[in-house]
């Protein structure tokens, strides 16, 4: 009579390389997963998100527009809600400023503050901006408001990227 069945030895072997195999693929798989996703990522990043503001509606006057996109980190979506600080310089050009203060990160907010008007103001520590998003000397802020890039899409405004403000 033969035997067919597997021997001690020949189940511990197929059982430790299978444990094996799943930790390892367990291990590495995600590491792989993190070492590619910026290459995955480069088209999103390039996007703009075209907003519900007329380029014809923007005065000379700050406004608030606000704006959403959906954002992947991996398998995980979410919805991302911004601001931004729009209004039409005197060369009729498009100024979109962040709305987040160089000092600590508060939100700042154009012209309601009644002892400062025609500023951005930042009420975690008085912190002050003039229109084009420059911080007012003696206040906590040391830097300007940083500026979005934008263009227009169908007549409509567009936002990219948040970057430090370039000094005239
Ligand atoms: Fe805006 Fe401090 S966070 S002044």
């Amino acid at each position: 009579m033969s035997k067919k069945g597997v021997t001690r030895r020949q189940f511990l072997n197929y059982t430790l390389t299978g444990v094996g195999g799943f930790m390892a693929s367990a291990t590495l798989l995600p590491m792989l997963r993190f070492a590619a996703d910026p290459l995955l990522q480069t088209k999103q990043e390039s996007d703009f998100v075209v907003t519900d503001k007329k380029i014809s509606e923007i005065t000379s006057e700050p406004v608030r527009v606000d704006f959403a996109y959906e954002q992947t980190d991996g398998w995980y979506s979410s919805t991302v809600t911004n601001t931004a600080w729009v209004y039409k310089n005197e060369k009729g050009e498009i100024v979109a400023l962040s709305p987040v203060c160089t000092h600590l990160g508060c939100m700042v907010d154009w012209n309601t503050n009644e002892k400062y008007p025609n500023k951005f103001y930042c009420p975690c520590h008085d912190g002050l901006y003039t229109k084009d998003g420059k911080n007012v000397e003696g206040t906590p802020p040391t830097r300007p408001l940083d500026v979005y890039t934008h263009k227009e899409v169908d007549g409509y405004l567009a936002l990219g990227k948040v970057k430090p403000r370039e000094e005239a």
